[in-house]
């Protein structure tokens, strides 16, 4: 079993460089499957979900080299349609080569993904998008068989009932080799779209709107043979996670490497609960005050809304705020698993009778205790709250965390937190 052992009361302060984002390598990753020459990743986050995501890479043929942060593909020769089993399993975002490997090959076959357990709901989109760009897709004992039709993948106009950023994805990476014109609406504006649109341009995908509600891609049916490299955006989540992190222990930090417009959706709320913030082009500063404000109502939203992967996060900060405050979350159901946890730590949370929304009446102190991660960002939470917590906290399951922070504890260590891995 892997664990944080964390010492809490500790001021942070200090300058950390924030790396590559999760979200943005997972399907840039992904789309590498269209390169049939030489792909280079800069920035390459070392958290469990990339390692994971080599493995389906090397698993269908390619040959990967890691050193550091820069990840180098070399194609493969004969690129496999059968993503491995346990890899597809783990993670949720293996469903994006789906698209991939449609566009390839012609065929995929894989696992429905795991990861979070978000429902029945969770792929369809992607299904009916690729389905209209002509692919066959059935589903036989928990696994996916999909291939395109006799006339390949062809251009769609497609309308997203909601704007998923893993559908957007997925449609736009298999577009690109589709014949002819597709049009993405109600696409996801996130910023690691724009980031996957930047690395098919660069492969010679024609693309545009990437980043609006609308993306017309231009599909070229043809292969993309170029060598490339490409750099990962800064990942905004890391970044927000170490502004709480601050913001929970009176601390004092800068963050560089980072896209400071793109935090904007929460360090809105930091500002409100008090916190002097200061951004520059690539860096962030935050000052914290003695006592954190109460927010009022924070509401989960799509891009450029407050981002549900910084929820759980606020909820352990607004626990130890002046006064009470309310979250409302509105893109997943039951995401919520932080909250007893919270509560072993003294923390006041009163969950509604439909889960979705959080009162928090903020208490002076939270207190040690031993709690379990059960999600990545429950994970992340659990740790911000035992940074500020009086006395000891074990955080198990830190393999959690792990899947989207490269070694978190060292840098919470080097802005002069107390919190070590332990594996017992
Ligand atoms: C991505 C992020 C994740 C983030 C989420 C929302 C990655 C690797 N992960 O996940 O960190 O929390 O965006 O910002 O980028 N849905 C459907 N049908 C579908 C697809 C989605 O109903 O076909 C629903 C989901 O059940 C969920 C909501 O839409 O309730 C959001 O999902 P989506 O935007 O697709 O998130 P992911 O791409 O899985």
């Amino acid at each position: 079993m892997r664990q944080y052992r964390i010492r809490g009361g500790k001021r942070l302060s200090g300058e950390l460089s924030i790396g590559g984002a999760k979200n943005s390598v997972l399907p840039i990753l992904a789309a590498a499957c269209l390169n049939e020459s030489e792909t280079i990743i800069h920035n390459c986050p070392r958290i469990s979900d990339t390692l994971e995501t080599i493995k389906i890479l090397e698993g269908i043929g390619f040959r990967t080299e890691f050193l550091e942060n820069t990840l180098k593909i070399y194609p493969a020769k004969d690129l496999s349609h059968e993503i491995p089993d346990e890899c597809v399993k783990k993670m949720r975002s293996s469903i994006l080569f789906m698209g991939a490997l449609l566009a390839q090959t012609g065929k995929v076959n894989l696992a429905l993904p795991g990861g979070c357990n978000l429902g029945e709901r969770a792929i369809n989109l992607h299904i009916r998008g690729l389905e209209a760009m002509g692919a066959k897709i059935c589903e036989e004992e928990k696994k996916l068989f999909c291939k395109i039709g006799e006339n390949g993948l062809n251009g769609a106009k497609i309308k997203l009932d909601f704007p998923s950023v893993g559908a957007t994805e997925n449609l736009l990476i298999a577009a690109v080799k589709a014949k002819g014109e597709t049009v993405i609406e109600n696409a996801a504006r996130e910023p690691e779209i724009s980031d996957l649109a930047l690395f098919l341009k660069k492969l010679g995908a024609e693309i545009r709107g990437a980043g609006t509600g609308t993306i017309i891609i231009n599909g070229t049916n043809k292969n993309f043979r170029k060598k490339i490299a490409h750099e990962i955006i800064p990942d905004r989540i890391v970044a927000g996670t170490y502004l709480v992190a601050a913001a929970m222990t009176t601390g004092d930090i800068k963050l560089t490497n980072v896209r400071p417009f793109e935090l904007a959706p929460f360090t809105m709320y930091l500002s409100e609960m008090g916190c002097n913030l200061r951004a520059e082009e690539n860096s962030v500063t935050l000052h914290a005050p003695k006592r954190l404000k109460a927010a009022g109502r924070i509401i989960t939203k799509v891009h450029p809304g407050f981002l549900t992967d910084m929820q759980a996060q606020f909820v352990a900060a607004l626990s130890i705020a002046d006064k009470r405050s309310e979250i409302t979350e509105t893109i997943f159901e039951g995401r919520n698993s932080h909250v007893p946890e919270l509560r072993k730590m003294g923390a006041n949370i009163h969950l509604t009778a439909d889960k979705q929304t959080f009162e928090i009446d903020g208490v002076e102190r939270l207190r040690g205790a031993n709690v379990a991660a059960h999600d990545l960002r429950c994970g992340a939470a659990l740790v911000l709250a035992a940074l500020s917590a009086d006395g000891e906290t074990i955080v198990q399951n830190s393999e959690f965390v792990e899947r989207g922070y490269e070694s978190i504890e060292k840098d919470l260590t080097s802005l002069g937190g107390d919190i070590k891995l332990e594996i017992v």
